[in-house]
């Protein structure tokens, strides 16, 4: 039997360029797919052009592995009917086959857009409730939850990154706050590959994981430490104190939830209530005056109990007194 091989989707884009050549080194065998063309590595890895959304080809691809590193997809916001096919369907088709593969672990790259609504400076862990800044997030939150669902119900185990930005070196303030070097994320991908069996886990992808908005506290078996946290922590540092002045900084998906937004007060146009909701708020107050009325039954059912014969006292014998 052929050996079986790690599966990584999204093989051409920044972070699987960047992640190929180091996990083939520590796992062995790749199988890497993109739905773009792409160039093998130097090393032990069969290379495929699929599209995420083909589920027979993606069948095809699953089968024969024992971990997918799930990275393929659109990585920024889009249109909804191309999030459907990339995103929505295209997770669905990689969960669906490792299940019916018995491929064991997944570790799925999510995104912190999964909780960009969340305000600046709030500190939150992969606990934090969803709150999806763009249809991309929304996409994200779907992932986690089809992950969730494979792990309680099919007994998998599935790691959902939150990642921040990972990039060589961040450029902005924005960026200072939410970086995850690129040696980090491989930590971090390979603490999810190798830890002891954990079933769901939700990690923010991040190198300051001390002083930043997110931390990894709720999930210590995972293993991840950052390497770069001390660097991250100087660019941190960088940052300037104004920060969290303009929309684009109140929340932390940064620019991502400021696109398209419009302010609360303007959208909300529900004052007075329409005619047709006054009139059920007036009857539901009418209602809730009125006195309270004796149910029928209730009131049959204590006429029937007061015109009953008192009960016989009941007499113990041996068998009535060792029943309980
Ligand atoms: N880079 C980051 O900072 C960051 C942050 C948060 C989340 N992520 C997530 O990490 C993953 C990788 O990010 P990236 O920066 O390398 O993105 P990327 O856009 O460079 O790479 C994504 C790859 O997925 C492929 N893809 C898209 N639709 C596909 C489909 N239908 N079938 C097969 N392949 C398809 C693209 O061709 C691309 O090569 C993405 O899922 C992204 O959402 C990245």
């Amino acid at each position: 039997m052929a050996e079986k091989c790690l599966l990584v989707t999204g093989a051409a884009g920044k972070l699987g360029r960047w992640l190929r050549p180091r996990l083939a080194k520590r796992f062995g065998r790749l199988r890497s797919t993109d739905v773009a063309a792409f160039p093998a590595i130097d090393g032990d890895e069969e290379t495929a052009v699929v599209d995420l959304a083909d589920r027979d080809a993606v069948e095809k691809l699953v089968a024969g592995s024992w971990g997918v590193v799930h990275f393929g997809g659109i990585s920024r916001e889009h249109t909804f009917e191309a999030l459907m096919e990339s995103n929505f369907r295209g997770t669905y088709n990689v969960f669906d086959a490792a299940r019916r593969h018995d491929v064991e672990r997944i570790v799925f790259a999510s995104s912190a857009h999964a909780t960009g609504y969340t305000p600046v400076p709030q500190r939150i862990d992969g606990n934090a409730p969803h709150r999806p800044d763009t249809l991309y997030g929304v996409s994200k939150c779907f992932g986690e939850n089809l992950a969730r669902y494979h792990v309680d119900k099919f007994g998998m185990d599935i790691a959902c990154l939150r990642i921040g930005w990972s990039i060589p070196a961040p450029f902005d303030d924005y960026g200072r706050q939410i970086w995850l070097s690129y040696p980090d994320l491989q930590r971090l991908v390979e603490a999810c590959l190798t830890a002891p069996r954990f079933g769901f886990a939700v990690l923010y992808g991040a190198s300051d994981l001390e002083r930043g908005w997110w931390h990894n506290g709720h999930a210590p078996s995972i293993g991840y430490v950052p390497g770069d946290a001390a660097e991250a922590q100087a660019l941190r540092s960088k940052v300037a104190r104004s920060f969290g002045s303009v929309p684009e900084q109140r929340w932390q998906g940064g620019p991502f939830p400021a696109m398209g937004y419009r302010d609360r007060s303007y959208v909300h146009k529900y004052d007075p209530p329409p005619p047709q909701v006054l009139a059920l708020i007036a009857q539901g107050q009418a209602e809730a005056a009125k006195p309270p009325a004796r149910k029928a039954g209730a009131a049959k059912k204590a006429a029937g109990k007061s015109a009953q014969p008192p009960k016989k006292p009941v007499k113990k014998t041996a068998k009535t007194a060792s029943k309980r």
